[in-house]
């Protein structure tokens, strides 16, 4: 039998108490969160970016096929998407590419480049004929100010992402120069979307009714239609970086080990790219106080998202499943949070059914994960749809809407 004042029993109590979000906690972070989203608004000082986009809904009627290029993380995706015209489409063909190590910290000429010649065998390997003329949605998931529906500036990278050159450019230019340095003229970049974007284009393209794209995977962020401001333009909020909340001594040490230090905090809080480096150093401090034999093998980031999810799903293991499911359902409290703060934006009587369109492997993976999300949101009326892949192939509807393609003909 275990002593009663078991040392690790005290530290793990200590560590859920840090690590709860309790009912004053989800108050509060709701006010925080709306007052930055009415500074970022009004273009003031906030965590909050709040950046429009130039994207129309979809119709559900467009129709024709299309391209789709989408870059996050460490893998990218290219994608060829047949669109119904009648609210349904269907991924024709879809390849992964992973992103070397050295072109998402090097040259960011070399990393378009990369994905250039990857799109050139991506039309090879399927088949493609270069002779036709295709249309391509580009999501591009990282902070970018928009200045058109296919254009706009990365303000600065995010999850890890460092390559030189490319912040403060217009990455559509990039991909057009860099598809053109290896003449590949067939291809036109006609969109440009954010990945929260893309969510939500996809899921409205099948439904009318969706309100807002949320994006729990790798990293964090949302987007919802701003009424408040022009007619309904959609506004993704970054809101990984949105920083009043209260955050614990692990935070602390994980923001200023990284190289973004004071930036995405909330996303570092939160998304499947941090936390398993949080449980990491939260077993280095436990072996640091002579609490736990060895920390985890390896040095930071050696423990990912998935290891985590691992831990969850599996036999034994107690005391590793207990601090994964202390940071994994704060994770879950803050994301549910920050969907309630949103949703409360515009409608404060919680009347309306929202339908909000998810996508990401937390979201989707974790054990658990979404219901504490939804187990935090019971006294809000929101419907959480799942957009798999949503990302890409809402950036192929952006083109189809850029187009005006409604019952046109065939684009591949
Ligand atoms: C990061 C990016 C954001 C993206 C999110 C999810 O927060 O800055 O643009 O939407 O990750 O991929």
């Amino acid at each position: 039998m275990k002593p009663k004042n078991d040392p690790i029993d005290i530290y793990l109590k200590d560590l859920s108490e840090q690590f709860e979000i309790g009912p004053k906690d989800h108050k509060d972070f709701i006010t925080a969160f709306q007052q930055e989203m009415a500074r970022g608004l009004k273009k003031e000082q906030s965590s909050l970016k709040m950046i429009s986009s130039f994207v129309k809904r979809p119709t559900g009627r467009e129709k024709g096929r299309y391209l789709a290029l989408d870059l996050g993380g460490t893998n990218f995706r290219v994608m060829a998407v047949e669109l119904s015209g009648s609210r349904s489409f269907k991924v024709l063909s879809t390849s992964k590419y992973v992103i070397p190590k050295e072109l998402m910290t090097g040259d960011g000429k070399l990393l378009f480049d990369f994905i250039a010649s990857q799109l050139g065998s991506f039309l090879d390997e399927k088949r493609l004929s270069r002779a036709q003329a295709y249309g391509l949605g580009f999501t591009f998931s990282f902070p970018v100010a928009q200045t058109g529906v296919n254009s706009g500036r990365l303000i600065h990278w995010t999850k890890g992402f460092k390559a030189k050159g490319v912040e403060g450019n217009d990455v559509v230019a990039m991909l057009k120069d860099a598809l053109q340095d290896q003449k590949i003229d067939c291809i036109s970049v006609d969109a440009l979307a954010n990945d929260t974007v893309g969510t939500l284009m996809t899921k409205s393209y099948e439904l009318t009714e969706c309100y807002m794209g949320v994006i729990l995977g790798t990293g964090t962020n949302a987007c919802y239609p701003e009424e408040k401001s022009r007619e309904g333009v959609i506004i993704n909020t970054e809101w990984g970086n949105f920083n009043k909340f209260r955050s614990t001594i692990f935070d602390e040490r994980l923001d200023q080990a990284s190289h973004n230090k004071g930036e995405q905090l909330f996303e570092k809080a939160v998304s499947g790219m941090y936390l398993g480096e949080i449980f990491r150093l939260i077993l280095a401090d436990m072996a640091e106080k002579g609490l736990v034999q060895e920390a985890v093998n390896g040095g930071a980031y050696s423990m990912s998202g998935e290891d985590l999810s691992q831990i969850a799903s599996r036999e034994g293991l107690p005391l590793f499943k207990k601090i994964a499911g202390i940071v994994s359902s704060r994770s879950a409290k803050l994301a549910a949070s920050a969907v309630a703060s949103v949703l409360l934006w515009e409608d404060k009587n919680k009347k309306k059914e929202r339908i909000v369109a998810i996508d990401g492997s937390l979201y989707e993976k974790y054990p658990g994960y979404r219901e504490t999300m939804c187990s935090f949101l019971k006294d809000i009326n929101v419907r959480f749809e799942l957009a798999k892949d949503g990302s890409g192939i809402g950036a192929a509807i952006i083109a189809a809407v850029a187009r005006g393609a409604n019952d046109k003909g065939a684009k591949i």
